[in-house]
């Protein structure tokens, strides 16, 4: 893996915290009913974590010689809250994904300044990824 396939993934990163930033916004908006009041705090919450994951993304990616991206990734909604609910899981569990694969590609290269940095977004998707299973109340006991 080169250095400009790199910036080439860090970009694709960038363009899916645009879209879960988004998807955040409008489904806070649309989550509705009593069992939803504190969730919707919580996805606005997210939608300020992955705007702040976007300016690191962006930052990095210049700092390395590459242009963020300004493009978005397909965003999802529903008119159902647990459906709005699976959508945000989902779009964290391939986010997490992601990251964890970047920190390996960063490394290889010997970038471990910039791995460190997706490091410390990748757990604050983790921590996404709890909320949004509790909020769903997936049981995990193995
Ligand atoms: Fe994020
Ligand atoms: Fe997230």
């Amino acid at each position: 893996m080169t250095l400009e396939q790199v910036i080439k993934l860090l970009n694709l990163d960038l363009s899916w915290e645009y879209a879960a930033m988004i998807q955040y916004i409008q489904h806070a908006s649309m989550l509705t009913g009593p069992q939803y009041f504190a969730i919707i705090n919580e996805e606005l919450q997210h939608a300020q974590d992955e705007h702040d994951h976007a300016v690191k993304l962006s930052d990095k990616i210049q700092y390395l010689g590459g242009i963020p991206t300004v493009q978005v990734q397909e965003i999802k909604t529903s008119l159902n809250n647990v459906e709005m609910l699976r959508q945000d899981l989902e779009a964290e569990y391939e986010a997490l994904n992601r990251y964890l694969q970047r920190i390996e590609q960063l490394e290889a290269l010997k970038l471990y300044d910039v791995a460190q940095v997706i490091r410390e977004i990748a757990l604050v998707e983790q921590g996404h990824i709890i909320d949004l299973e509790k909020s769903l109340g997936i049981q995990k006991v193995r």
